[in-house]
């Protein structure tokens, strides 16, 4: 049995930047189901929303996200990250990443970005590879530790709680089980602290902007361990995600809109105009939205982000990952528009914690996507997330210096494999991967209905209780660990959903289409049994 001060799930901005400063007091690993690199961060194009400049302020950041919010956002929390983010920034450049500048009147100054919902410019970013700059800042750094061990291609299987072990009145997570892909056992791992920074569920849903690692495991790992989970009704769509037979996953960035892109329909419309007084850099959930109608009502496949109006030289120098891209798949922004769809792409809901990541499961923490710190609300404002993962990394790290007082170490159980036979039914786990993946889509997408909703829950409980009996009776592999999670999340959003009878933020239902202030301005909570 391996055992650590710390374990840090997940390899992203928030567990990174976890590992780096717990490092300072304890032996660290951090688990990762692929290589260190395989995150959401390192796809992220956006950046960092942060206040930087003078025309900017802490008010106007604080106002622009609670009111994206929608109501939900918790005040104190959103406060405490817009003005604390200015010192974690610092931080990132004093390790080396450089944020794109621009010369202004004889003086350099950050090159800010504009997305949707913010009043001001305020992305930081580098170019728009934002995300794997801060990636391979962060691992470099990591590499130059020698009490941090990094576990690539480890997944974790579930978290070990005192209540799991027969001692329920003092829960606490005391290790976790943990699947090497090379050998395929799986390992105990003993911990005092656990923090789980697995990112989103994106792959949830049939079309995601988000990498195949997104399987919504440490929502899924904490939920079976009776930790509180919120708000997982809001699921946020990108309105543009690149819409190809080919492409992948491929996020068309908002700073894109940002910089002047308009959206126009399959008759060359600027459709946004009619949809929101902002057009087309109006804030995600309705731009989704207006795209979900304008395709419904025309029957086309898709709308258009349309930059044939700038310069082709502003376009290849602010945007190069994303002309490249498109030019592989045979579209030239500086000529044609770029053929888009909405795309699910960020959890605003998970695992319930406060503003230093502390779930209700003393030991636990949870950080970055992963988490519902309160910063969210129904809806994210676009770039606040990275910024979330910096500021609360930071603060869990704080708030974890003081060792647990350990009276006496509850001896971990091993592992106990089913049969342990292979999966010989590999096309049972692939069905039902891509038939959650589809209803998802189908049923629980950017607009709902309650009828939708019920079908949903009705053919999770069916697929659950399927993917039950081969976990129980086969050795576990990634392919039917991530089945589990995905299963499960996915029933969490389903009965999130079906508790809000209300439209707010990202959860758009044709049967009560108006906000209830009265009966619901609050979290939707749920925890096992
Ligand atoms: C984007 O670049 O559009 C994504 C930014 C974000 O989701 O915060």
């Amino acid at each position: 049995m391996k055992e650590y001060d710390f374990v840090v799930i997940g390899s992203g901005i928030a567990g990174l930047s976890f590992a780096l400063k717990a490092a300072r007091h304890g032996s660290v690993a951090v688990i990762t189901k692929r290589k260190g690199a395989d995150t959401n961060t390192a796809w992220a194009q956006g950046g960092i929303a942060c206040v930087t400049s003078d025309e900017d302020s802490f008010q106007l950041h604080v106002r622009d996200t609670l009111e994206a919010g929608a109501g939900l956002c918790d005040e104190a929390v959103v406060r405490t990250i817009v003005t604390e983010g200015p010192e974690r920034i610092c931080e990132l450049a004093e390790l080396g990443l450089q944020f794109d500048e621009r010369e202004v009147s004889g003086h350099r100054e950050f090159d800010l970005g504009k997305e949707g919902g913010h009043s001001k410019r305020r992305v930081l970013h580098v170019r728009d590879v934002t995300g794997r700059e801060i990636e391979e800042t962060l691992l470099r750094e990591l590499a130059r530790q020698s009490d941090v061990q990094l576990l690539e291609n480890h997944m974790a299987v579930d978290l070990i709680t005192a209540a799991k072990l027969g001692f329920a009145a003092e829960d606490r997570c005391l290790g976790v089980y943990v699947l090497d892909e090379k050998t395929g056992e799986v390992e105990t791992i003993r911990a005092d602290r656990i923090v789980l920074a697995t990112g989103g569920c994106g792959k949830v849903y049939l079309y995601t902007t988000n990498p195949d690692i997104a399987t919504g495991d440490g929502v899924a790992m904490a939920w079976r361990a009776g930790v509180e989970i919120a708000n997982m009704e809001f699921i946020q769509f990108h309105p543009t995600c690149l819409f190809h037979p080919q492409a992948k996953s491929f996020l068309i960035s908002e700073a894109v809109r940002g910089e002047g892109g308009i959206l126009r329909n399959n008759r060359g419309e600027d459709f946004m105009k009619r949809y929101d007084p902002r057009g087309s850099l109006a804030p995600r959930d309705i731009v989704a939205r207006a795209i979900d109608a304008e395709i419904k009502r025309s029957g086309a496949q898709c709308v258009f982000l349309d930059m044939t109006h700038k310069p082709a030289e502003f376009i290849r120098e602010r945007f190069p990952h994303i002309y490249q891209t498109c030019l592989r798949f045979g579209i030239d922004m500086f000529k044609q528009a770029i053929p888009v769809v909405p795309a699910a792409h960020y959890q605003c809901g998970g695992i319930k914690t406060d503003i230093n990541g502390a779930t209700n499961l003393p030991g636990l923490y949870a950080i970055g996507e992963v988490a519902c710190t309160g910063l969210h609300g129904a809806n994210r404002l676009a770039s606040n997330s990275l910024l979330e993962g910096l500021v609360v990394a930071h603060r869990a790290a704080a708030a974890v210096q003081t060792r647990f007082a350990r009276k006496q170490k509850v001896p971990l159980p091993e592992w106990k494999s089913g049969n342990v036979q292979d999966v010989d039914e590999l096309v049972v786990i692939y069905h039902n991967w891509d038939e959650i993946r589809r209803l998802m889509w189908d049923y629980v997408g950017i607009v709902r209905t309650d009828k939708r909703l019920q079908r949903a829950s009705a053919r999770l409980r069916n697929l659950q209780r399927e993917i039950r009996e081969f976990y129980w009776n086969f050795k576990v592999s990634v392919d039917l660990l991530e089945l589990r999670n995905l299963a499960a999340v996915a029933a969490l959003i389903v009965d999130s959903a079906l508790c809000r009878k209300e439209s707010r933020g990202l959860h758009y239902t044709l049967d009560y289409p108006e906000a209830d202030d009265r009966h619901f301005k609050h979290d939707t909570l749920l925890s096992r049994g």
